[in-house]
């Protein structure tokens, strides 16, 4: 379906940064374009998506496979509630994770395969891809030295797991590299948000002028 939207989708590992960076990239979009711009994410950007991003991440043990299917079904909602709608009122949206997302942790991550759960996850969305994906790449012994606080379920997961989504990530890229940009994330907050932003000014043909150093910092 053609949609007059424009989706972009920021992945990445946890602790790459990605919240931070969409936060700043939103309100810069805002005000760069003057279009609506929906900043949502996943698991969650929905009331059901809040609950099942609850279950997932902070509830008991579930098996790999249902643990695919509460994404999925997260995705499925959010896609049908809120993206397609955005999309096809002429919106810029940006998700904090997507699809790649479950292929990077549940088709390589819990080795449930990368096929499988990519077949999964474009029933749910009914074929919906992002036009950009901006990968925040980061080893993950970096990214495990940045995270603060309690860990989160899938967060427990051993170091070798954490190697297998960043390897994930990094053959989606290669497999089909028109639909992606990667940006290093072992750099400073600012730098990287005028990397991205250099990337999508491209992408929706914003004057490269507008793209300024200080707003990255604010
Ligand atoms: P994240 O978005 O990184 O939020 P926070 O910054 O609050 O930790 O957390 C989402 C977690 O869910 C993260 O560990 C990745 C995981 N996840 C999957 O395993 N599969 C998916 O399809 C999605 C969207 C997320």
């Amino acid at each position: 379906m053609i949609t007059a939207g424009y989706f972009i989708a920021i992945e990445g590992g946890d602790g790459a940064g990605k919240s931070t960076q969409m936060a700043r990239l939103a309100a810069w979009l805002r005000e760069v374009t003057g279009r609506e711009v929906v900043a949502t994410r996943e698991p969650g950007g929905t009331e059901l998506g809040e609950t099942l991003r609850d279950a997932v991440m902070h509830g008991g043990h579930v098996d790999p496979r249902t643990e695919a299917l509460l994404y999925a079904t997260d995705r499925a909602h959010h896609v049908a509630s809120v993206i397609r709608p955005a999309l096809e009122r002429g919106a810029i949206v940006i998700t904090d994770r997507y699809l790649d997302s479950s292929i990077a942790y549940q088709g390589y991550g819990r080795e449930l395969g990368a096929d499988e759960v990519e077949r999964l996850s474009m029933w749910a969305t009914n074929g919906l891809l992002p036009d950009l994906t901006v990968l925040l790449d980061l080893h993950p012994e970096a990214a495990r030295a940045r995270m603060t606080g309690e860990l989160d379920r899938i967060e427990q997961a051993d170091p070798e797991f954490f190697e297998r989504t960043r390897d994930a990530y990094l053959e989606r890229v290669d497999l089909d590299p028109a639909r992606y940009v990667v940006v290093n994330a072992d750099a400073d907050i600012a730098s990287i948000q005028m990397e991205i932003r250099g990337h999508i000014a491209r992408a929706l043909e914003i004057d490269p002028d507008l793209i300024s150093r200080d707003e990255a910092t604010a």
